[in-house]
This record gives C-alpha cells, structure tokens and sequence, in this order.
C-alpha cells in the first residue's frame, strides 16, 4: 500500500524536532482526523532556508510527508519553497493511497503557513502567498472517507 520512501521516511523522518526563535513557524491541523503539523523555518537575510524541522502529530503518512517537505524546501529560497506543493511532495515519495493525499496537504499548508509567520515578523510580502488556514477542510468540499 505504501512506496518504501514512504516507509523509509516514516520509519527514520528527516528534520524532525523544532527551531527555538525560528524565523517562521506553522501550525495547521486537519480537524477531521485530527492531525497536527507544526513547521519551523530558519531563513537567512538573503531568504535562503538555512534550516527547517517540523513536529506532526499524526498518521504515518502525515510524518512521511512532513519529514519530506522539509527536505524539498531546505537549501531553496522563499519563491521556490512556495512552488513546493503537496503534489511535489507525494511525487517525491513515489505516491500516496487516495485517501492519504489530504495528510500532504497538511504538509503544504504547513510551510505556507511558516512563510506568512516569517513575513509578517519580517513585515514583507511574499508574492502569491495566501493568508495560511488552520484547518485544511477550510474552503473545501466535504471529503468521504
Ligand atoms: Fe490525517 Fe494523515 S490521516 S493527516
């Protein structure tokens, strides 16, 4: 059911833990199964993500794609961490049982939600960032599961 990257990155997640005075941290949850993420960005003056980590409280996949995202946005400037979609993120892991996709949604919506936290801190505007949702079901349709 699951590829072995999701395995492998569930079994040993990258970037797990938190930054303490991180230029940027998200929280969104899922407030139908209750899962939370939580992503920290350490972004220098030049907008290179020096550092990331992230704390999820929830199923496998959610840690398989937070552990993920954190390694696709690591080393990227701000524009390019944008540009790092849930879509990207399940490529990176050689895909996701459909009714898991909503747990990398959580992951996208996470970073989005660090970058607007640094933004405001930084008080600049990141082009084509949305003001972040603190749930993903926000603005959706409901979903069957
Ligand atoms: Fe909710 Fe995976 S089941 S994030």
């Amino acid at each position: 059911m699951y590829s072995e990257k999701v395995m492998d990155h569930f079994s040993n997640p990258r970037n797990m833990g938190e930054i303490e005075n991180a230029s940027g941290v998200g929280t969104v949850g899922n407030a139908k199964c209750g899962d939370i993420m939580r992503i920290f960005l350490d972004i220098d003056d030049d907008g290179i993500i020096r550092d990331v980590k992230f704390k999820t409280f929830g199923c496998g996949a959610a840690v398989a794609t937070s552990s993920m995202a954190t390694e696709l946005v690591k080393g990227k400037t701000v524009q390019e961490a944008l540009n790092v979609t849930n879509q990207a993120v399940m490529e990176a892991l050689d895909g996701l049982p459909p009714v898991k996709v909503h747990c990398s949604l959580l992951a996208e919506e996470a970073i989005h939600a660090a970058l607007w936290d640094y933004a405001e801190k930084k008080g600049i505007v990141i082009e084509g960032l949305k003001p972040p949702k603190h749930d993903i079901h926000e603005e959706e349709p409901a979903e069957e599961y």
